[in-house]
């Protein structure tokens, strides 16, 4: 599906979106939010897709942030609305997906950018990307979910410290607090990605949406996650793809899943 906003291609079953606004270092404006929306949905639709990969266009940012320019005809309603406008939307969406979605950042991700990385599975970076939190800088808080997930990420004391001065922090210090598992060079940032999802494909697909599942269980208030866990780990029993894992373990050979 043809964007305007993004560019998107699907190689081996990797669905590449890649938000592209670089003149505007990647901010997300209304169209942004929208066409994410629709890209995230074609992940959950499209049975050719496996996983995907979310990045950034140009050299320097993956996505500064919230476009700031259409804050200032907001009122308190209309800013609450475009905060749940874009929770719902996007990043609760790619949270849920239950194929893996990994932000592969390669520049500053900062406000929106630094939560939309933050909703996805996990995060790869390349050496000069730079975290940060800065909207009260803009007499703001973060309204795409970043109180929530910095804080499961890095902690409490440390999302405090981040959001509360609006520092930013380097690559190697975001891999020391968690927020991201691995730093490349910028030019060896997107193979890395995919090699791991390259991985992860080798896998049960269900069993890996289960994991997505069963994980995100831990942070919603809702349930009880390890309830949850014996819940789906019954549901992987006879399906399929657990026939054919264990199968394979007995005749010593490797799974077929596809
Ligand atoms: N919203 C809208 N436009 C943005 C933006 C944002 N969040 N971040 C950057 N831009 C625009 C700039 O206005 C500029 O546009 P222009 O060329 O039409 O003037 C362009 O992107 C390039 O940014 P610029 O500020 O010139 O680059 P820089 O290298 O000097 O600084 C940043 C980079 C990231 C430090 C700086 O752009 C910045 O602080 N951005 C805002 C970050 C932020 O507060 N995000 C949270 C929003 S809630």
């Amino acid at each position: 599906m043809p964007y305007e906003t993004l560019l998107t291609s699907l190689e081996n079953g990797i669905f590449t979106i890649t938000i592209n606004r670089p003149d505007k270092l990647n901010a997300l404006n209304k169209s942004v939010i929208e066409e994410l929306s629709a890209a995230v949905d074609e992940v959950y639709q499209n049975k050719e897709i496996k996983c995907a990969v979310l990045t950034g266009a140009g050299p320097k940012a993956f996505v500064a942030g919230a476009d700031i320019t259409e804050f200032l005809s907001l009122d308190a309603n209309g800013g609450a609305a475009l905060a749940a406008k874009g929770q719902d939307m996007v990043f609760n969406t790619i949270e849920n997906c239950p194929k893996p979605i990994v932000a592969a950042i390669n520049g500053f991700a900062l406000g929106g950018g630094c939560e939309l990385a933050m909703s996805c599975h996990f995060r790869l970076a390349s050496e000069n990307a730079k975290f940060g939190q800065p909207e009260v800088n803009l007499g703001l808080i973060p309204g795409y979910g970043g109180t929530q997930r910095l804080t499961q990420l890095v902690g409490k004391g440390k999302a405090m410290e981040l959001m509360m001065t609006a520092h930013m922090i380097d690559a190697n210090e975001a891999k020391l607090l968690g927020l991201v598992n691995h730093v490349t060079t910028a030019d060896t940032l997107l193979n890395q990605t995919k090699n791991i999802l390259e991985i992860i494909m080798t896998k049960g697909p269900y069993a890996v949406g289960k994991v997505i599942a069963a994980v995100n269980a831990y942070y919603d208030n809702s349930k009880n996650g390890f309830a949850e866990e014996i819940k789906l780990f019954g549901d992987c029993f006879g399906t399929d793809e657990m026939k054919e894992g264990v199968a394979a373990f007995m005749e010593k050979r490797k799974p077929d899943f596809s």
